[in-house]
Formats: structure tokens, C-alpha cells, sequence
């Protein structure tokens, strides 16, 4: 048996320029989804799942991610004071759980390259990569990654990778992923027989989008190294699953089981949607908005 999985790496060093003016200043993956960052729910599923180092790539404009996941004694000290015990479990985030490491990808080279930059960090053990600025909702988050790591182990894969089915028209968007027969059962392993980067309109093979959750074993870095740029200059995290897949190694597919759902906040519409659907789950504030948006509708 192989050992368990510890180190996640995080790709946070995009310029998110589809959320412009939001992100001039501010990363992308720093912008509130519910009551936190959209970082913060990404780190605390991956602390659920136990990945206790957890390596995030940054970039320029990006220091409010460290100052976010650092310690704040004269804030903490100040809420203890204030005997404000509630304000102090909402910073529990910070403390102890995991160790975040960061690196910086100083040009936004594509997603394959920031994920590149782990490979040091990694070195010769397996890894989660959860992409900074999207979401799983679930019940318990965390499930699908230690589903998908356990199955890792015991397949000896090389890769699973998360993916959701999206409509049709909108497949252009997305990492789309073929398989052997049309549906492939979900929350369970399925050899993944090809992988394509944004398929150009109306050529998607499968409405099989990647949705953000990888787990990789070393030979991911490998791959990476013989990726060619695509058009844009960029080098895709795609490009290198199509050479493991090439090479022969096993790659399989995970797809979300119903009641699990993946939110990438890449646009204003997947933003406001994220926002909407995360506030009205609030465990705190959520009835308040219910009778907001039920009063609302009716003005609509
Ligand atoms: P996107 O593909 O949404 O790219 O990144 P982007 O640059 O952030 O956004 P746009 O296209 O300019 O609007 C998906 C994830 O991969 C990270 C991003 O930070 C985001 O979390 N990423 C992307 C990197 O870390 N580096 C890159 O070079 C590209």
C-alpha cells in the first residue's frame, strides 16, 4: 500500500481578467463566496480531507492570500478580550491544521505551468491539486477528494480527475474528457481514454467537463516537462494528462455523485451563482436571505 496522501497544491496565480474591475487589485480567488473567501472554503475542504501541507501558487498583486492564512495575534488577542468566542472559531482556519508553503509564478504561464512549480515541493509523493477558485458544495466537501485519494492508492493511478457534465453548448469552456461507453457511473474510478483542452465549438466528444480536483501521483511533473505551449503560450494542465494517458499510464475519471457540485467562479455569472447558492446555505444568515430572495421574487 501507498503511502497517504499529505500535499495539495493550489493554482492561484491566475489574473482572473473575466472579473475585471473586481480583481484589478484583488485576487480572484480572494473575493467572498457566503461569509469567506473563496480560497478559504478551498483550503478548509482540503484540511477536511487531511492534506496537511499545502502549497499555494501566487503571484503578483497576490500577498493578501499569505496575510489571510497567516496568524494574527493582536487581532486574536483583541477578540479574547472582547470574550468574543464566535468571531474566534470563525478564525480557526489558521491554526495548526496544515502548513501552507507558497511559490510564486511570477508570469501566468497556464495552469500546467503554476501546477509545474510543485513539483520540488512534491517531490517523489502523491498530490491533490484543487484549483483556487472553484468550489465544491456538498454536505461534507471534503468526501470527494478522500474518495477520489483512496481510490488513487488503490488503483496505483497515475491520475483521477473530477469531472462534472455540463451542457452542451457551454463545452468550449472546459478540459473535456472522453471515456469508454457514453455515461460513466458516478462517485467511482473510469479509465479515461482521452483528454481535450477547450474543445472548439460544436466538436466536444462528451458533455465530460474537468471540475477542478486532481489527484496526481509524481509522474504528473514528468508530463508537465514535455507539455508544449498551446497557441496562447500557455502551458495546460490537459496537454500533459493527454501524454500520460499517450504513454499509457492509468488515468481515470471520477464523476461528481449527485449532491456533490462544482462551482468555478471564473465569470460574473458563475460569481453571482456561487454567492447566491452559498448565502442561501448559510448556517447563520441563510433563513434571512431566504426571506429576502422569497419577498424579492415576487418583484421579478
Ligand atoms: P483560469 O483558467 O480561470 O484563468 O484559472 P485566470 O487567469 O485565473 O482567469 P482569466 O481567464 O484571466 O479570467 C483557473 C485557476 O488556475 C489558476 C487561477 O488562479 C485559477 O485558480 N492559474 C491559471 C494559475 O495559477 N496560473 C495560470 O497561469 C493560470
Amino acid at each position: 500500500m501507498t503511502q497517504l496522501i499529505t500535499k495539495a497544491i493550489v493554482p492561484a496565480a491566475g489574473l482572473g481578467t473575466r472579473l475585471l474591475p473586481a480583481t484589478k487589485s484583488q485576487p480572484k480567488e480572494m473575493l467572498p463566496v457566503g461569509r469567506k473567501p473563496i480560497l478559504q472554503h478551498v483550503v478548509e475542504e482540503l484540511q477536511a480531507a487531511a492534506l496537511r501541507q499545502i502549497l499555494i501558487i501566487t503571484g503578483r498583486r497576490k500577498r493578501v492570500i499569505e496575510d489571510h492564512f497567516d496568524a494574527d495575534p493582536q487581532l486574536v488577542a483583541a477578540l479574547k478580550q472582547a470574550g468574543n468566542e464566535a468571531m474566534l472559531a470563525d478564525l480557526d482556519y489558521i491554526e495548526g491544521r496544515s502548513r501552507f508553503f507558497y511559490t510564486r509564478q511570477s508570469t501566468p504561464k497556464g495552469l500546467g505551468h503554476a501546477v509545474s512549480l510543485g513539483a520540488d515541493f512534491v517531490d517523489s509523493d502523491d498530490c491533490v491539486v484543487a484549483l483556487g477558485d472553484s468550489l465544491i458544495a456538498a454536505q461534507e466537501p471534503a468526501s470527494l477528494l478522500r474518495a477520489m485519494m483512496k481510490a488513487h492508492r488503490q488503483l496505483k493511478a497515475a491520475a483521477i480527475v473530477a469531472v462534472e457534465k455540463v451542457p452542451l453548448e457551454e463545452a468550449f469552456r472546459y478540459g473535456i474528457v472522453s471515456i469508454n461507453g457514453a455515461e460513466p457511473p458516478p462517485g467511482e474510478p473510469v479509465v479515461m481514454t482521452d483528454i481535450v483542452e477547450k474543445p472548439p465549438w460544436g466538436t466536444a466528444p462528451t458533455t465530460l467537463a474537468v471540475a477542478a480536483r486532481y489527484v496526481f501521483s509524481p509522474a504528473i511533473f514528468e508530463a508537465l516537462d514535455r507539455t508544449l505551449p498551446d497557441k496562447r503560450g500557455e502551458i495546460q494542465l490537459t496537454d500533459a494528462i493527454r501524454l500520460l494517458i499517450h504513454k499509457g499510464e492509468p488515468v481515470y475519471a471520477w464523476l461528481l455523485p449527485p449532491g456533490q457540485r462544482r462551482y468555478d467562479v471564473g465569470n460574473f455569472e458563475s460569481y453571482f451563482r456561487a454567492f447566491i447558492d452559498f448565502a442561501l446555505a448559510d448556517e447563520r444568515y441563510g433563513y434571512l436571505v431566504r426571506k429576502y430572495i422569497k419577498a424579492k421574487a415576487y418583484e421579478l
